[in-house]
């Protein structure tokens, strides 16, 4: 088989064999067959399209070039959760403990932020001492303890998608449906867990932008998942304004606590119920949702999902101490209100600037090298449907930097949109495949 061979058959619109793809895969991940050609053949995916077959070959070649994690040394239904990415989502980091906390283990694999969507084990790192850099053998230890782990990512896991991601991320070829489910899936699947429950965000703050593709790249993972024996669900959700009111490392952390005491926003802790109930019912915890739902309500009211989060920071290092207290979190030197130049209706707020913002101020990497500030970012006052009147506080800023402080509230000031009528606000759950 020749690489170039294989350019030439997807350039002209024909389908790819199994075995071509798993050459392709196989000699791509070991170096054999340069960036270049690869970058040709993701630009001849990109126009001319995967059929179902090809996706399939692609996640599993995808999936088994690097270590399959091996979790039957961890007791009953291993449930992974993954959400494609948004600003000021912090779901994992209050999902996991109430879903552990309702007796479902949860094994999980994270990343980093980049861009301006944020990454959760940059968020868990404000907790001082915090290590997702865990050998499998802790991992597997822990979630048989104590019911929850979370693990970076490692280069072991699905390499050749790491080599891709990084290759499509320059080469203007990532947001094509079967690249980006075989991406998120080959990863899911070689990660281990029996059920995965996927968060698929849509709007501006997400990868897919609209409604329509965000469902069909949701049913294209389910069906990944499903085909390869695991239970899969996806529930499609709004990322059109950031979710919550909390855009930045530790102040995302702080409101995911707030949320395990009761006290979170309402869009926040609605999808947290959803992916919880889902997840829930999946690790076999619960009947059907309703009864799933009563079980998550019961573990915040009795403090047992908080707890479940004090006992997860310490076993991976951290300070539990800071669930407690909110105030050993790292904290900003300026903290800044952005007041509001007119009155009205906040009819639109441009989701991707705001994780721009938070970027502006340190929060998050330019490149996968940068140091990232933890302290740094913002709380939104005010969303999508809110009355504002004019010279209210739209939101306060949190920065360690005056300049930095100053380019986020001019790029903040234009990211919201105002009405003189009232407007409806965005509903939270799209749609639920499965
Ligand atoms: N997240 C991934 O892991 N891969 C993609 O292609 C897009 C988002």
């Amino acid at each position: 088989m020749r690489m170039y061979d294989l350019i030439m058959k997807k350039r002209n619109g024909e389908s790819l064999s199994r075995e071509e793809i798993e050459y392709m895969i196989a000699e791509y991940t070991a170096d054999i067959i340069p960036d270049y050609q690869m970058s040709a053949m993701m630009m001849a995916i990109y126009f001319r399209g995967m059929n179902a077959q090809e996706t399939v070959a692609l996640t599993m070649a995808m999936a088994h070039s690097g270590d399959m994690m091996d979790l039957t040394a961890i007791e009953g239904t291993k449930v992974d959760k993954h959400s494609t990415g948004g600003v000021g989502d912090k779901t994992s980091i209050a999902l996991t403990p109430m879903v552990a906390a309702c007796g479902v283990k949860i094994a999980k694999m994270s990343g980093r932020g980049l861009g301006h969507t944020g990454g959760t084990i940059d968020k868990l790192e404000s907790f001082e001492g915090f290590s997702t850099r865990i050998t499998a053998d802790h991992f597997v230890r822990q979630v048989n303890e104590i019911g929850v782990s979370i693990m970076g990512q490692t280069a072991d896991i699905a390499p050749a998608d790491k080599k891709l991601y990084a290759l499509r991320d320059v080469t203007a070829t990532v947001d094509n449906m079967s690249l980006i489910a075989s991406s998120i899936m080959s990863k899911k699947l070689a990660s281990g867990a029996d059920a995965i429950v996927l968060d698929v965000k849509t709007g501006s703050g997400a990868f897919m932008k609209q409604e329509q593709d965000s469902f069909a790249l949701a049913k294209e993972m389910v069906t990944l998942g499903n085909m390869a024996g695991r239970k899969t669900i996806a529930i499609v959700s709004d990322m059109d304004q950031p979710l919550g009111r909390a855009v930045g490392n530790a102040l995302e952390v702080e409101e995911a606590i707030a949320t395990l005491r009761g006290e979170g926003p309402e869009d926040f802790t609605k999808l947290c119920m959803t992916l919880g109930s889902y997840m829930l019912v999946a690790g076999g915890a619960a009947s059907d949702e309703e009864d799933a739902l009563k079980k998550l309500q019961d573990v915040i009211e009795d403090g047992s999902a908080l707890k479940k989060l004090a006992d997860f920071v310490q076993a991976q290092g951290g300070d539990p101490k800071a669930v407690y207290d909110t105030s050993l979190l790292p904290r900003a030197s300026v903290v800044e209100e952005v007041i509001s130049p007119q009155g009205g209706y906040v009819s639109k707020i441009d989701c991707d600037e705001i994780g721009i913002c938070s970027l502006l101020l340190g929060g998050g990497r330019e490149t996968k090298e940068s140091r990232i500030d933890l302290a740094v970012g913002l709380i939104l006052h005010k969303k999508v449907g809110d009355q504002v009147s004019e010279g209210e506080s739209l939101a306060t800023i949190y920065a360690n930097d005056q300049d930095k402080l100053k380019a986020a509230r001019e790029r903040f000031l234009n990211a919201y949109h105002f009405s003189d009528q009232p407007v409806k606000s965005t509903e939270l759950i799209k749609g639920i495949v499965q």
